[in-house]
C-alpha cells in the first residue's frame, strides 16, 4: 500500500537527506507534498520527478499518512495538529515536543514500542543525543550505566544551513554564529541556562532519561561546535554499576544494530567526522577502561547528525509506523 507523505522544511539540510533516505530504502511513497518558506527553493527532486515545493496555507493542508516536520521549533507547534487532523502521524525534527510526556520521543533500536502511544505526533530526539545513545543502550542493558560525561565536537550542519554558509562563505562577520567559526571552536550550543549548561547540554540529559525510561541515570554534557560541515563526535565517560570486562563490551556494542566499532588506534583506525560522513551507522572507537570512576569507561563515538542523528532515524520511525 502506498504511502502519503509530506515534508515539512523539505528544502533544508534535514528536509532534502529525508528525500534521499526514503528513496534509498524505498519507502512505499505514494504522493508527496512538500513545503518550505516559498522565497527559497521552488522544487526538488525525488527518483527523477521534479516535486513543487509549497509555502504552508493552514487551509490547504493536504490528506496525508506521514508527516516529516523539519522546519525549526514554531513551525510544528503551529501547523502539526492541522496535519493530524487530516489524518497524518507527524514526525517532528525539533524540539518542539521532545519534552511533552505524552508524545513518544523515539530511537528505533531502543524504545521501538513507544510508538504505541503515539497519539498523531512523535519526536525525533536531539542529534547527539541519538548518537550517543545508541552504542551506550547496548552497555546500559548488560552492566547499567550510573553516570555520563559527555563532551561534543558537533559540526556546523548541526545548526542548519545559514549556520554552515559562515563556514563555507568563512564569512567574518558570521551572520549565524557569534564570532567567526572557520579555524575556531564555540564551547557553547543553543540558549544559555540559568544553571550555567546551555539548552544543547540539558537536551542531552533530558531526552537521555525520557527514552531510556530511567530518571537515575545521571548526564553531564558540554557541547562545542567545531568548523567541521558533517558529523558529530562525542568523548564519554561512563560509571557503570557492574564491572565488567572490556573485550565483553566491545562485543556487546560490536552486537547491537546499527553501531560499527572501528578501534585500532595504532593503525589509526578510528572514528572522525570525514570517515563517517552520509554514513547510517554510528562508529565507535578508543573503548577503554577508565581510571577516573570504579567501573569507569570511555568511548569516541562518531556519527553522521544528518542521517542517524535526523533523517534516518526519522524514517525509521515511519518505517515503524508501517
Ligand atoms: N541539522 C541537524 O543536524 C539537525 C539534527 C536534528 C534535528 N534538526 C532539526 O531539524 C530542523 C531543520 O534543520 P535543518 O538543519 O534542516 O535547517 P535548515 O537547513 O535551516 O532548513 C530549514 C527548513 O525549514 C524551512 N522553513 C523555515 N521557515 C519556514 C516556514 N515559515 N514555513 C515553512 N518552511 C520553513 C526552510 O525553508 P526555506 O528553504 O524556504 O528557507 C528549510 O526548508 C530544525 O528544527 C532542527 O532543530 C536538525
Amino acid at each position: 500500500m502506498g504511502v502519503r507523505v509530506a515534508i515539512v522544511g523539505a528544502t533544508g539540510i534535514v528536509g532534502e537527506k529525508i528525500l534521499a533516505v526514503l528513496d534509498e530504502r524505498n519507502f512505499p511513497v505514494e504522493k508527496l507534498f512538500l513545503f518550505a518558506t516559498g522565497a527559497g527553493k521552488t522544487h526538488e527532486y525525488f527518483k527523477g520527478e521534479k516535486i513543487p515545493v509549497n509555502p504552508i496555507d493552514k487551509t490547504k493542508i493536504p490528506e496525508t499518512d506521514i508527516a516529516f516536520f523539519s522546519a525549526g521549533t514554531e513551525i510544528p507547534k503551529i501547523y502539526s495538529k492541522d496535519f493530524v487532523k487530516n489524518g497524518a502521524v507527524v514526525i517532528d525534527n525539533s524540539p518542539a515536543f521532545r519534552e511533552d510526556e505524552a508524545i513518544p520521543l523515539i530511537v528505533p533500536e531502543i524504545n521501538p514500542e513507544q510508538i504505541k502511544k503515539a497519539k498523531g505526533i512523535i519526536a525525533n530526539p536531539n542529534c547527539s543525543t541519538i548518537i550517543m545513545l545508541l552504542p551506550l543502550y547496548p552497555v546500559y542493558l548488560r552492566w547499567g550505566i550510573k553516570k555520563i560525561i559527555a563532551s561534543t565536537y558537533q559540526s556546523v550542519s548541526g545548526a542548519g544551513r545559514e549556520a554552515l554558509l559562515d563556514l563555507d562563505k568563512k564569512r567574518n562577520p558570521p551572520y549565524f554564529f557569534p564570532f567567526e567559526i572557520d579555524k575556531n571552536i564555540i564551547p557553547h550550543i543553543g540558549k544559555p541556562l540559568e544553571s550555567g549548561f546551555s539548552s544543547e547540554e540539558r537536551k542531552m540529559r533530558i531526552e537521555t532519561q525520557k527514552i531510556l525510561s530511567d530518571k537515575t541515570i545521571k548526564v553531564s554534557a558540554t557541547c562545542a561546535r567545531l568548523p567541521v560541515r558533517f558529523g558529530h563526535c562525542i568523548s564519554v565517560t561512563l560509571k557503570l554499576k557492574h564491572n565488567f570486562n572490556i573485550d565483553d563490551i566491545r562485543g556487546e556494542i560490536e552486537s547491537f544494530t546499527g553501531v560499527v566499532v572501528y578501534d585500532k588506534p595504532d593503525c589509526g583506525k578510528y572514528p572522525y567526522p570525514l570517515f563517517i560522513e552520509d554514513k547510517d551507522e554510528v562508529y565507535v572507537g578508543r573503548i577503554r577502561i577508565d581510571p577516573v570512576f570504579k567501573n569507569g569507561l570511555s568511548m569516541w563515538i562518531a556519527g553522521d547528525n544528518i542521517r542517524k542523528g535526523a533523517a534516518t532515524n526519522a524514517v525509521q520511525i515511519a518505517e515503524l509506523l508501517l
